[in-house]
C-alpha cells in the first residue's frame, strides 16, 4: 500500500491490544523476507535499518527499503533504529524515512531530554514519528555499549515523554541484544512494565525481543555453529508484555540466526553449489519463517 508513518501503525496497534514486528534488515535477501512475511500475514511492519545498517549498505539500502515499502499491499513504516544522533536522525527523515529513534540512553536524562526534543522537532515537521529511549539495555546497542541494565524507571518515564513529546519510548524491562540474553531464568520485569504502562501513554517499544528457538540453535550446531549457549525471550513473555503495553517488538537476531542455519545448511549439503541465488534463496525462506511466527506471536497477522 504505503510507507506510513511510526505513529499510525503504533496507535493502532495499542488501539486493538496487538504489537507490530519491527525487522531490522542489512540487505536484499533480509528485506525481501520481511517483506514477503508482511504480504503473506496481511500485517503491518516496521523496516528499521541501524546506522551500522547504513554504513553497510550505504543510504541505497535505505531507497531499496522505501522501494519496496512504497509498493506492497500492506503498511510499511521505513525506521532508523537505534538513531545515534541528531544529524543522521536528521538527514534519515531527509532521505524519506517515515520513522526515526534517536537513541540518547547512554545519555543523562537532562541530556537525553534535550537531543530527543530537538529531534522530535525535527522529524514532527516532516509528519515523521519518533521513537526515543530511556533506561539502557545490556550489550551492544550499535555504537554504545553498556554492561549492565539500567532498567527504566517509570515515573521518570512519565516526565520523559512528558518534556520530549517523543511518539513511542523504548523501555528497559530486563531485556538485551544479541544472541545471549540470560544466564538464568529467561523471565522479564513484566511489573516494571506494568507501573510504566500506568504512568506513560504513549506506545512502548521492546527492544532485545528476539526469542533464539530452540531448534534453530539445535540446527545451528548440527551444521558447526558454536552459539549452544544462546538464549532470547520466551514468546510467552512477549504475550505478556503487549498486554501490558507494549506496541512495537524488535527483532534483529532471530532473523541473523535462521539466515545463517540456512547458508551453513546448504553449504554443506551440496558441495557444487556456486550461485550466490541458490545459496541465498533458502535462507530467504527460512529468514521469511522466522518473521512470519513472530507477526503471528504479536497478533498482527490480519491488522494491514
Ligand atoms: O539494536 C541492535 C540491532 O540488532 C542492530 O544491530 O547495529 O549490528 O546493525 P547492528
Ligand atoms: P535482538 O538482538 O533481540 O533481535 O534485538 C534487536 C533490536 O532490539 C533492534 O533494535
Ligand atoms: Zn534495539
Amino acid at each position: 500500500m504505503v510507507l506510513v508513518s511510526g505513529n499510525k501503525l503504533l496507535r493502532k496497534a495499542k488501539r486493538g491490544c496487538y504489537a507490530v514486528g519491527a525487522f531490522n534488515t542489512n540487505n536484499l535477501e533480509i528485506t525481501k523476507a520481511i517483506i514477503a512475511a508482511a504480504v503473506e500475514a496481511n500485517a503491518p511492519v516496521f523496516l528499521q535499518l541501524s546506522s551500522g545498517a547504513l554504513k553497510y549498505g550505504g543510504f541505497e539500502l535505505a531507497g531499496l527499503a522505501l522501494a519496496f515499502a512504497r509498493k506492497v499491499p500492506v503498511p510499511v513504516a521505513v525506521h532508523l533504529d537505534h538513531g545515534p544522533s541528531i544529524e543522521v536522525a536528521r538527514e534519515c527523515v531527509g532521505f524519506g524515512f517515515s520513522s526515526v529513534m534517536i537513541d540518547g540512553s547512554a545519555l543523562p536524562f537532562g541530556k537525553n531530554v534535550a537531543v530527543t526534543k530537538k529531534v522530535v522537532a525535527l522529524a514532527h515537521k516532516k509528519g515523521v514519528s519518533v521513537e526515543a529511549e530511556l533506561g539502557q539495555l545490556k550489550g551492544r546497542e550499535d555504537e554504545v555499549f553498556s554492561a549492565r541494565h539500567t532498567y527504566t524507571d517509570p515515573s521518570a518515564a512519565a516526565k520523559f515523554v512528558r518534556l520530549t513529546g517523543c511518539d513511542s519510548l523504548a523501555v528497559a524491562i530486563g531485556t538485551s541484544h544479541g544472541a545471549y540474553k540470560f544466564r538464568g531464568s529467561q523471565k522479564i520485569d513484566l511489573r516494571r512494565l506494568k507501573e510504566i504502562g500506568k504512568l506513560v501513554d504513549v506506545p512502548l517499544v521492546l527492544h532485545g525481543a528476539s526469542s533464539v528457538h530452540g531448534s534453530l540453535v539445535a540446527m545451528a550446531s548440527k551444521y558447526g555453529a558454536k552459539i549452544s549457549n544462546a538464549k532470547g525471550v520466551p514468546e510467552s513473555q512477549i504475550i505478556k508484555a503487549i498486554k501490558l503495553g507494549i506496541c512495537k517488538v524488535n527483532t534483529d537476531t532471530d532473523i541473523r540466526i535462521a539466515f545463517m542455519v540456512a547458508v551453513r545448511k546448504v553449504l554443506s549439503e551440496n558441495r557444487s553449489v556456486y550461485d550466490p541465488r541458490e545459496i541465498l534463496s533458502p535462507a530467504t525462506e527460512a529468514m521469511k519463517a522466522v518473521v512470519m511466527r513472530r507477526i503471528r506471536v504479536l497478533g498482527s497477522e490480519n491488522m494491514a
